[in-house]
This record gives structure tokens, sequence and C-alpha cells, in this order.
């Protein structure tokens, strides 16, 4: 096999900064990708989860759209990206697989595959990388997904109105905390769920076709080949593969992967 790696690095962080937060209100919200873990960004031990792979022979990472941001994300991520052999792209502006869509369009010729794998999940074990490579040299589709342990429940999409507790400045100044409440109106059965991961790996082709359906609406990649009624296959994930989605996530992958933030290093361990 012949991996091209795709990592998509063009979101907004947005539930990693809270919502109503100042920043968040200016557009200013932090990049999720550009916290410490142990010395290095999120984003650069993602891309080492895959630069010295022998199967990976190219790695493209899709960043903001916007050139503002975009500029930022050179400056923080440039110089490391080129180190690591990594190629920038424009990811898309309001959904991932945009940017996967604007990825693809650098794969080189002479992949076999394509492997996706979200920038905000530095802490992949390589084990779990190698299972999904394995498998993909035997199925076209392979996405890692675990078990849910908690109880499932649907609730109504509609929140209860509340109106009597409600503080109309509040709400309009994003201040105060929003505790919406919800009908429950029934259980699902976890054993027939699974928690899908990345990183998914498809034979080239078969993503190729994937991506050139009319819609394109997904949060994974692996629901566009399932609209296209092929097989995918699951293989075991790993609870220790989290994604950084919100805050209180942080210092559980630092616990994780066993590293600290800068700040608490000693002064020598810094630079
Ligand atoms: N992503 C992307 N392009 C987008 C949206 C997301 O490349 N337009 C990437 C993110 O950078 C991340 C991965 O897809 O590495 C998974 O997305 P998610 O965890 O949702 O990150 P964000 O979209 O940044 O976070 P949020 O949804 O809270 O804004
Ligand atoms: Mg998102």
């Amino acid at each position: 096999m012949k991996i091209a790696v795709i990592i998509p690095a063009a979101g907004m962080s947005t539930r990693f900064n809270g919502s109503g937060t100042d920043a968040d209100l200016l557009g200013m919200g932090r990049s999720k990708l550009d916290e410490d873990l142990g010395g290095k960004t999120v984003l650069q031990r993602t891309i080492e989860l895959f630069n010295t792979h022998e199967e990976v022979f190219q790695i493209i990472v899709a960043g903001p759209y916007d050139p503002e941001a975009m500029t930022l994300f050179k400056l923080r991520h440039g110089d490391r990206l080129n180190l690591l052999g990594a190629e920038l792209v424009i990811g898309g502006q309001d959904h991932r697989w945009q940017s996967v869509q604007a990825a693809i369009q650098s794969v080189k010729d002479e992949a076999t595959h394509i492997a996706i794998h979200d920038a905000a999940r530095p802490a992949t074990p390589p084990e779990l990388i190698d299972r999904v490579f394995d498998a993909a040299a035997r199925f076209d589709a392979v996405i890692p997904a675990i078990p849910v342990s908690d109880t499932l429940k649907r609730v109504s999409s509609e929140s209860i109105d509340d109106q009597s507790e409600a503080d109309p400045l509040a709400a309009i100044l994003g201040a105060g905390e929003s505790n919406p409440m919800h009908e429950v109106v029934g259980g699902v059965d976890r054993a027939d769920v699974v928690m899908v991961q990345t990183p998914q790996v498809f034979k080239k082709d078969l993503l190729m076709r994937a991506y050139q359906q009319e819609d394109l609406t997904s949060t994974d990649d692996a629901g566009l080949i399932e609209r296209l009624g092929e097989l995918v296959v699951r293989v075991k994930g790993d609870p220790r593969n989290m994604k950084l989605t919100i805050a209180v996530d942080l210092p559980i992958l630092r616990a994780v992967m066993n590293v600290h933030s800068t700040k608490q290093r000693s002064l020598h361990k810094r630079f």
C-alpha cells in the first residue's frame, strides 16, 4: 500500500472555546490545534503519528479557509510542517468534508489508499493505526470504533420552553448559564451502536468516487461510502484515541499522553 494521509485541520474550535464567551463573540477563539502537549502543538503530535510510518508517503494538512487565519496558521505551524514533510492546502470554510474534498485534489497519482485523520486526535496509539492499515490491505473501507459505555436516550430536538427562568438580556449578551431541558422520548440499545474514530482508510478510487456524489453532507468520510452502498468494515478503536473537542478534554488528553503543559514543565525543558 502507498498511503496518502489527509489531516483536516481547518476547524474553528467552537466547542473548545465554549459559546458565549467574549473571545467567541469576536471570532477570536483559540485554535485547539495550537495547544501545547509537552512542548509540541496538538497538530505536530498528530502529524508525527504518521510521518515515519513506512506505508505513508504523503501527508496533506488542510488548514483554515479564512486568509487571515491561514496566515496565523502558517506562522504557528509552517516551519514544523515543512520539517515533517507535510503539505498544506486551504481547507473548507464550513464543514470538515469540504476540507477533505480540497485535500483530495493534492493526493499524488501513485497513492493506492487515502487515510483521513482528525488533526484534533493527537493521542492515537500506533497499534491502532497498524490495525486499521492492516485491515485496509484486505478491505476497501476501514474505520475504527469503540463501544458506548453510557446509556443512550433519544431526546426531543426542541428544548422545553422555560420562559419563566429566562433572562432575555443575559441571553442577548450570551452571559449566564444556559441550561436547556429536553423531553426524553425513548431509549437506544447501545449494543447496536459504536462511537466512530479516525484514521479511516479507503482505497483511493473508492474515496474519489464517494466524493463525486452530489450530497456530501457528513461528519465522517465512511458515511459517504455507506451512501454509495459499499461495504465499510469496522475494526476495534481505542478509548485513548480521543478527540480534543471541549476544553476539559485538554487535561485528560495530557494525562493520556503523559505530557505536561509548558507552564508545568521545568524552565530548562521549556524550549
Ligand atoms: N475540520 C476541518 N474543516 C472544517 C471543520 C473541521 O478540517 N471546516 C477539522 C478540524 O480541524 C478537526 C476535525 O475536522 O481536526 C474534527 O472536527 P472538530 O473536532 O469538529 O473540530 P472543529 O470543527 O474545529 O470544532 P467545532 O466543531 O467545535 O468548531
Ligand atoms: Mg466541527
